[in-house]
């Protein structure tokens, strides 16, 4: 029962689609008419500007964040108060799919990048120390975005693997993995075409 309580507060907070109301509270702009059209905090950021971007991608990592740390707490205090545990990585995935597939827009949604990276803050911090190195490092050489998104996403499996030595949380990691490289082909094929934009970001946004 608790679980499946955490599942549906997960998925209804994973799906806020934060890209989106933002831009239409603040700019009265739809980011999906705009840039890549993905509803994300890379195109908010540049469709919306920076500062609006970084909102979104506060608030698109605190979806992945919240659950999961809840979750992670309602777990080791389930011994002292008798709660039955609940799985944070469970309530992570539910979290990321509703950024994936929101309720709020047709089951549409972001790339998961930003919510992944909220869970897996929680789940493998030292992973993501490893990975923010490979993306920054790949965002300063090439501007891509996407590139940084998709190899980091490659490596997280193998970080978790390495450092952690934890089965499940690998097979998660890689299945996550895989579904933030599907959400990026229109990327990949850009990429490969060289049609990919380089990421820049003007204080107010392309719009
Ligand atoms: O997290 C999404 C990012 O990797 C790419 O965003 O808007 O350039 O498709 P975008």
């Amino acid at each position: 029962m608790n679980l499946i309580i955490m599942c549906i507060f997960a998925y209804f907070l994973g799906s806020i689609p934060n890209a989106v109301w933002v831009g239409k509270v603040f700019k009265k702009i739809d980011v999906r008419e705009h840039g890549s059209k993905n509803a994300g905090s890379t195109n908010a950021a540049r469709v919306l500007g920076a500062k609006l971007g970084i909102l979104v991608l506060i608030l698109d990592v605190l979806k992945g964040v919240i659950p999961t740390y809840l979750a992670l707490g309602i777990n080791t205090l389930g011994n002292m108060t008798g709660i039955a545990g609940i799985d944070p990585i469970i309530i992570g995935i539910v979290a990321i799919l509703g950024h994936t597939f929101s309720i709020f827009l047709k089951f549409k949604g972001g790339k998961g990048v930003a919510t992944t990276l909220g869970v897996f803050l929680v789940l493998a911090p030292k992973a993501i120390l490893f990975l923010f190195i490979i993306f920054f490092v790949l965002f300063a050489v090439f501007r891509y975005v996407s590139l940084s998104s998709i190899v980091s996403a490659a490596c997280l499996p193998f970080f978790i693997y390495f450092i952690y030595k934890n089965i499940p949380l690998t097979v998660v990691s890689l299945i996550l993995a895989l579904v933030i490289i599907v959400k990026h082909r229109s990327n990949i094929q850009r990429l490969i075409n060289g049609t990919e934009n380089k990421f820049k970001v003007t204080k107010d946004g392309e719009k």
